[in-house]
C-alpha cells in the first residue's frame, strides 16, 4: 500500500533540483571561460563589433527560465501533496510533544508515555502528532520523514516510515533557547514483537524493592520536591512539568538524548545539573553525596 516512502519521494525532488542546478552552473561557467578566452585582448586588436541586445536570445532565456520555474514549481507542490497526505480526522500512533529541551511521546493506544527514546514499529507507515509545550521546536528525522515545526497552539502531523529495524538520530532544527543545540532525537524502529513487548514493558507498574537505599531513595523523590515534576506511573506522584521517570532505567539515553544513561552521568546531573546541561528546567537541589546514593539506587531501579 505504501510503495514509495515520503523520504524516496523528497529524495527524489531533491536530485531534479541538484542535476538541473549544475548542468545550469557548468553552462554558467563554461560560458564565462569560452568568452574570457575567445574575447581577451590581442596585440593587434581594433576595436571589436559592437552588438547591441538580441531580442530573441532574451526572449528565449526568459522563457526557458519561467519554464523551468514552472516545471519544480509544479513537482514541489505535488511533492508537498504526496508526502503531507494527512487524514481529515487523523488518528495518531504516537503525539510527541517537545520542551525545553526534550521529547515527550505519548501512545493512545496503549497508554504509553515516555521520554526521548521514541519507539515505532518498523515496515509501518505512523502518523505522529506534534505539539510544543512551550516555545517553536522543530521535528527532524531525516531517514524517517519530512521535517516539521511544532508550534505552541497549533497541532501539526507528520508520516514517519523506518523500512530497517535499529536507530534514527535527529536534531530539533528550530533555534529554541540555550540547549538548543542538544535537543536531540532518537527513534528506535522495532520489529513488531519487539515493539510489542517494549509497549508491555512500559506499562508494566515500577517494581518495589526492599532494599532500605532504594527505599531511601523513594522518600527523597517525595521529599526533596522531584514529585513537583516528573510522574512515575503506579505511585502517587503524577506531574507532567519534566520527564515521566515510571521505565527512566529501560532508556539507553537521556538529558535530550545528550548522554548515555549511566550511573556517573546521572551522578553528575543529579549533583549539579547546570555543569552538565547549562539553562535545563532542572534546579539545583545541592544534595549530599550520600542522598545522591539513595537517588540513583532509586531512579536506576526504575525499569
Ligand atoms: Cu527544540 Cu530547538
Amino acid at each position: 500500500m505504501f510503495q514509495t516512502t515520503n523520504v524516496e519521494l523528497i529524495d527524489k525532488l531533491f536530485i531534479y533540483f541538484l542535476v538541473v542546478a549544475g548542468i545550469i552552473f557548468l553552462l554558467v561557467v563554461f560560458f564565462v571561460f569560452y568568452y574570457l578566452f575567445k574575447y581577451r585582448r590581442k596585440q593587434t586588436a581594433e576595436e571589436p563589433e559592437q552588438i547591441h541586445g538580441n531580442e530573441k536570445l532574451e526572449y528565449s532565456l526568459t522563457a526557458v527560465a519561467i519554464l523551468i520555474t514552472g516545471i519544480f514549481t509544479y513537482l514541489t507542490i505535488d511533492t508537498m501533496r504526496k508526502v503531507q497526505d494527512i487524514p481529515d480526522n487523523p488518528e495518531p500512533f504516537v503525539q510527541i510533544i517537545g520542551h525545553q529541551w526534550w521529547w515527550e511521546a505519548q501512545y493512545p493506544e496503549t497508554g504509553v508515555i515516555t521520554a526521548n527514546e521514541i519507539h515505532i514499529p518498523v515496515g509501518k507507515k505512523v502518523l505522529v502528532q506534534l505539539n510544543s509545550d512551550d516555545v517553536i521546536h522543530s521535528w527532524w528525522v531525516a531517514q524517517l520523514g519530512r521535517k516539521m515545526d511544532m508550534i505552541p497552539g497549533i497541532t501539526n502531523y507528520v508520516w514517519l516510515y523506518a523500512d530497517k529495524p535499529g536507530e534514527y538520530l535527529g536534531t530539533c532544527s528550530e533555534f529554541c533557547g540555550a540547549q538548543h543545540a542538544g535537543m536531540r532525537i532518537r527513534v528506535i524502529a522495532d520489529e513488531e514483537r519487539a515493539f510489542n513487548s517494549w509497549s508491555q514493558q512500559q506499562l508494566e507498574p515500577v517494581a518495589q524493592l526492599d532494599d532500605p537505599l532504594f527505599k531511601k531513595g523513594e522518600k527523597l523523590f517525595e521529599e526533596k520536591t522531584c514529585t513537583n515534576c516528573h510522574a512515575i506511573n503506579g505511585t502517587p506522584f503524577t506531574m507532567k512539568v519534566g520527564p515521566n521517570l515510571t521505565h527512566f532505567a529501560s532508556r539507553k539515553h537521556f538529558l535530550g538524548d545528550l548522554k548515555v544513561n549511566n550511573e556517573e552521568n546521572l551522578r553528575a546531573w543529579l549533583h549539579d545539573p547546570q555543569n552538565v546541561k547549562p539553562g535545563a528546567k532542572m534546579p539545583n537541589f545541592i544534595f549530599s553525596d550520600q542522598e545522591v546514593d539513595a537517588l540513583v539506587e532509586y531512579i536506576n531501579n526504575l525499569k
